[in-house]
């Protein structure tokens, strides 16, 4: 019976991680440790709550004590590391915040899992995920490969790259056991409604401004949630110790024309005329040192372990938009508060 630890697991992509590994292997424990920050909320596991291979544990990963004590207890015996601050608004706002979790939280994690597995690694594992923002901005051409040069230009992607260096640091110095992936932006249920995609659903159903960054011409390749969630099972099982796998969606858009989409297939499914939404776009002041394009060249991850995305965009834009139209208690239960707080700031200036 191996014992998985999840870091972050309340999370956006974490939950989808969370809910995959519980239902596929019931031979594994499962502990989803996640300090339950504004972007954490136990609602997105609703369905997986009651399992018996499922565990919750609130901590800090910036607490190392707490961290250690809970390997003491649970001796884990592989950890998929998810837990971060991940919002790039949010890091120009407040960088402190993100070094102390995504680069002092990381190496808690690596402390304590070099500390309970000594020598002893047969089995054992440390599966960083992490973000194709370290590698910078890309121009028109080109795409990252793993090899690519890191070149993280906003606090959060520095941090994510500082992490991911800790972690090969980790590997080289002290034989950890790890494996490493960086991927592309996700969409699909369950994200915090900060991110551009849930933003968007959340104000056209509300008829307000859909804020625009710029002329909207910054480029994202995006991936299904549940496509990441499969590829870091894949990753988690298959892939070869002290290697990073890039994970893509093949799937360019600039921000612009992404959002006219989005417009249209949310107009439909609320029975609107087509345009209706596409009147509310509003551009706005540019975010600071705003990267202009990542794109994934995933034929490492497609080549030796097989993946590939399982959905067509426009398939995972209306299952997409469908969950969010009929799950508007979860977006309430969020929209309340501090998320009202952090909007009013955030765009009330530009
Ligand atoms: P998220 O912000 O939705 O969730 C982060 C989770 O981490 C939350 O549940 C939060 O409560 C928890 N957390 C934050 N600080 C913590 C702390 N100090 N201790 C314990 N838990 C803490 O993030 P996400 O979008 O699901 O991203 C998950 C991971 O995937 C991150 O490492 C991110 O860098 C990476 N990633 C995200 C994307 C994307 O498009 N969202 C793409 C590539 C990689
Ligand atoms: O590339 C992977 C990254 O994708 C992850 O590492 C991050 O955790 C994740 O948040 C995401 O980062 P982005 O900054 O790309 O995501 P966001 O949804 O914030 O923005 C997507 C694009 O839309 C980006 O170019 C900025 C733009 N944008 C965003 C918001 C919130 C707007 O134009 N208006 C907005 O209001």
């Amino acid at each position: 019976m191996k014992k998985i630890l999840i870091t972050g697991g309340a999370g956006f992509i974490g939950s989808h991680v969370v809910r995959l590994f519980v239902s596929k292997y019931s031979d594994y424990q499962i502990f989803n440790l996640d300090a339950l920050t504004y972007a954490g909320n136990l609602e997105n596991l609703k369905d997986v709550q009651d399992a018996e291979n499922y565990h919750f544990l609130k901590a800090d990963i910036t607490d190392d004590q707490q961290i250690d004590q809970l390997f003491v207890k649970h001796q884990f015996d592989a950890v998929i590391h998810l837990a971060a601050e991940s919002h790039v608004d949010r890091s120009i706002s407040d960088p402190l915040s993100f070094v102390k979790t995504n680069i002092i939280g990381t190496v808690n994690l690596l402390q304590a899992a070099k500390k309970h597995w000594g020598k002893d690694v047969e089995g054992k594992r440390f599966y960083h995920v992490s973000t194709d923002e370290v590698y910078g901005s890309l121009g028109e051409e080109g795409f990252f490969v793993e090899t690519t040069s890191y070149d993280p230009k906003s606090p959060y992607s520095a941090s994510k790259a500082a992490s991911d260096h800790l972690v090969r640091a980790y590997a080289n110095t002290y034989d950890l056991p790890v494996v490493l992936s960086n991927c592309s932006n996700n969409y699909g249920p369950n994200q915090f409604p900060e991110k551009l995609i849930p933003l968007c659903i959340n104000n056209i159903k509300n008829e307000k401004p859909l804020p625009i960054y710029g002329e909207g011409l910054n480029i994202r390749d995006w991936l299904y949630v549940e496509d990441h969630a499969r590829a870091i099972d894949l990753v988690f099982h298959k892939g070869k110790l002290s290697q990073t796998y890039n994970i893509g969606g093949h799937n360019e858009w600039t921000n612009i024309d992404l959002v006219k989409v989005l417009c249209d297939v949310v107009d439909k499914q609320l029975g609107r005329a087509t345009g209706t939404a596409q009147k509310l776009i509003t551009f706005v002041k540019d975010r600071a040192g705003h990267d202009m394009r990542y794109a994934i060249d995933a034929s490492k991850i497609q080549n030796e372990l097989g993946f590939k995305p399982s959905l067509q965009f426009e398939q995972g834009i209306e299952k997409t938009v469908k969950w969010y139209l009929e799950n508007q208690d979860w977006l309430d239960n969020i929209t309340s508060g501090n998320y009202q707080h952090y909007y009013d700031a955030q765009y009330k200036s530009r």
